[in-house]
């Protein structure tokens, strides 16, 4: 039996848990053992739920037990989560997040200590929600040499560009209703102004490049600027707008930016509707991929920290080799390219 401690039970984690109770059997014929949620640490009680007699309110007492082989992250937000995920790591637990701030900012600190450890850290659902990346970079996609990496990184503005654009929504009207879904971060401003959409670019550049891409270093733009004008006159022009996160190579210069962007009706991106995410990347003997899938959202995040899981479970004392050096990566001046 795996023992399993859940840090926050807001959505995703609820989802987590979720995810493993209600696959447990198929999940345990994967692993070869069971998955058990013992713990899960949060603030709140919750009277009246089937796990309310797990819930703990001092991270203490799942450091202290030896029991727990694995904790998952879904608090968000850099602390207490950086403090607690570091001790995990350091009490020899492996770790599965979806937090994409900690990761961004983190990563390269924390995937060290989990290699020094024969552990893991593991953070697919950081990027892209339920839609495979990481793994397909770090192993499908690991005798290339990556050169580019881009698309629709946040499913909340992409939710909120198609409501605008195609049914002609407010700005305030689309993000109510992204609320509601589930899919937006806690302060909407992660969302609309492009910092949620930045650190998933740092993270995908970071394991792309194999180097530090600080996010503070990335050409941020959000969608709040965009008015009904702006899909009237993409509409005129058959051109959707779309958030774009995008990080490339080019002869040994690195660049890396989010912003909207116009696209052709015609181009791929432009068909990713709602909360879906889709994720370009271009390789040197591949050429281009593409992945798709919802990016935000309780079970599709779920989805992929329940797989992370897994993951650790599946490699207990043995370290999954990422390869994201401390070495901060220096991107180039944007006013500097050509494409
Ligand atoms: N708020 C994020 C989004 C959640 O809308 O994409 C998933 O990272």
């Amino acid at each position: 039996m795996i023992n399993v401690a859940v840090l926050g039970y807001g959505t995703i984690g609820s989802g987590v848990v979720e995810v493993l109770q209600t696959n447990a059997a198929v999940i345990a014929k994967r692993v070869g053992e069971d998955i058990a949620v013992k713990y899960i640490l949060d603030l709140r009680d919750f009277p009246g739920n089937p796990n309310a007699d797990k819930v703990v309110h001092d991270y203490d007492i799942i450091d202290k037990d030896s029991d727990i082989q694995v904790v998952v992250e879904c608090m968000g937000g850099v602390e207490p989560a950086y403090t607690f995920v570091k001790k995990a790591l350091l009490n020899g637990k492996s770790v599965a997040t979806s937090n994409k701030e900690l990761v961004a900012k983190h990563g390269a600190e924390l995937i060290a200590i989990a290699r020094e450890k024969n552990i893991n850290f593991l953070f697919e659902a950081s990027v892209g929600g339920g839609i495979p990346i990481v793994r397909p970079l770090l192993r499908c996609l690991t005798a290339d040499v990556i050169e580019e990496v881009s698309g629709i990184l946040n499913g909340t503005t992409n939710y909120m560009l198609t409501r605008m654009g195609e049914e002609g929504l407010s700005f305030e009207e689309a993000l109510k209703e992204a609320q509601e879904k589930g899919y937006a971060e806690l302060h909407p401003e992660a969302d609309v102004e492009g910092y949620d959409a930045c650190r998933k670019v740092a993270i995908l550049s970071s394991l792309a490049f194999g180097q530090q891409v600080d996010f503070e270093d990335i050409y941020t733009e959000g969608i709040t600027k965009i008015t009904a004008e702006d899909f009237c006159y993409a509409a005129k022009m058959k051109k959707s707008i779309k958030l774009l996160g995008s990080s490339w190579k080019t002869d040994d210069k690195f660049y890396a930016m989010v912003c909207p962007m116009l696209l052709d009706n015609e181009h791929p991106l432009s068909g990713v509707k709602d909360v879906f995410n889709a994720i370009f990347v271009r390789g040197n003997m591949v050429d281009e991929t593409m992945f798709y899938g919802k990016g935000a959202g309780k079970l599709p995040t779920a989805s992929a920290v329940a797989a992370d899981v897994i993951d650790c479970a599946k490699h207990i004392g043995k370290n999954i080799k990422i390869l994201w050096e401390p070495e901060k990566l220096t991107l180039s001046d944007l006013g500097n390219f050509e494409r």
